[in-house]
């Protein structure tokens, strides 16, 4: 499949992985719409972008304010005329014990994990059903299936994520778009810094093997479909 002139908005552009797959999809000739709340990191980023050819436009939005989605969708519309690749990939950790967490980091959790990515495909999908091409990637997490110490509003997060991603790939799939989950183990971001300070840093995912992922699951547009990929550090343990 060639990606070039395609149009994808990725959540999370201003952080590690999501810069990452920015690169890697203006790399391939699709222009992008970049989104976070850092507003000086989404400038490198785009000027990084339109220095390699392909258009970027940057939204400075919170995600985990209700309408952010809707707005993120219109103005990609509005910009651009068509959606092609949805990139779900903010996300927010924290490191608590279920004694210690608040409604306050459930709400967040919740918002920035699991509600935002949910309305992001829902308000995306008439734009995406127009597509050839037509993808929903959710960046979800090891803990989507498994459970860790100190993470459990994380977990909870990252299983909603899944569960609704389930549900959402067999309803859009007559539509012709593809719904991916990737689902990694520590990468090398800020994020583990928090999550998992005690991991040796020369073991973790290089954010480019993020990236690597989400361009052969675009690229590759057979018969045969991934619906999930795990991916996880090499010194950890194997089908765990
Ligand atoms: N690093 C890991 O070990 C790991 C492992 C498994 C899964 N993941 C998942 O990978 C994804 C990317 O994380 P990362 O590792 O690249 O972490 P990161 O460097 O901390 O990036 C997180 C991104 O999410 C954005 N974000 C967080 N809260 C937001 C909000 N309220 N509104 C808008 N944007 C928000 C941040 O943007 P601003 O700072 O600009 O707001 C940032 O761009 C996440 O979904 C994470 O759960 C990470």
């Amino acid at each position: 499949m060639d990606l070039t002139g395609k149009i994808a908005l990725i959540t999370g552009a201003s952080g590690g992985i999501g810069t990452s797959i920015a690169n890697r999809l203006s790399g391939m000739g699709m222009h992008l719409v970049i989104t976070g709340r850092n507003a000086e990191k989404l400038e490198i980023l785009k000027k990084e972008i339109e220095k390699s050819g392909t258009k970027a436009h940057m939204i400075v939005a919170d995600i985990s304010v209700p309408d952010t989605p809707k707005q993120l969708i219109r103005e990609t519309i509005q910009i651009f005329g068509k959606l092609d690749v949805l990139v779900n990939n903010a996300g927010y950790a924290i490191l608590k014990s279920l004694e210690k967490t608040d409604v306050d980091d459930w709400d967040q959790s919740i918002a920035v994990n699991a509600r935002a990515p949910f309305f992001m495909c829902k308000e995306s999908i008439p734009y995406l059903q127009e597509s050839s091409c037509a993808t929903i990637l959710n960046i979800s997490s090891v803990v989507g299936r498994l459970g860790y110490v100190n993470q459990a509003v994380y977990t909870a997060s990252k299983h909603a994520l899944m569960g609704f991603s389930k549900v959402l790939a067999k309803e859009v799939q007559p539509l012709g778009i593809r719904v991916h989950t990737i689902a990694p183990g520590g990468v090398a971001t800020d994020m583990v810094k928090t999550t998992r300070s005690d991991l040796d840093v020369t073991q973790l995912i290089h954010p480019k093997e993020i990236a690597d992922i989400v361009e052969f699951l675009l690229k590759h547009r057979g018969n045969g479909i991934i619906d999930n990929i795990n991916i996880r550090r090499s010194n950890s343990t194997p089908f765990a």
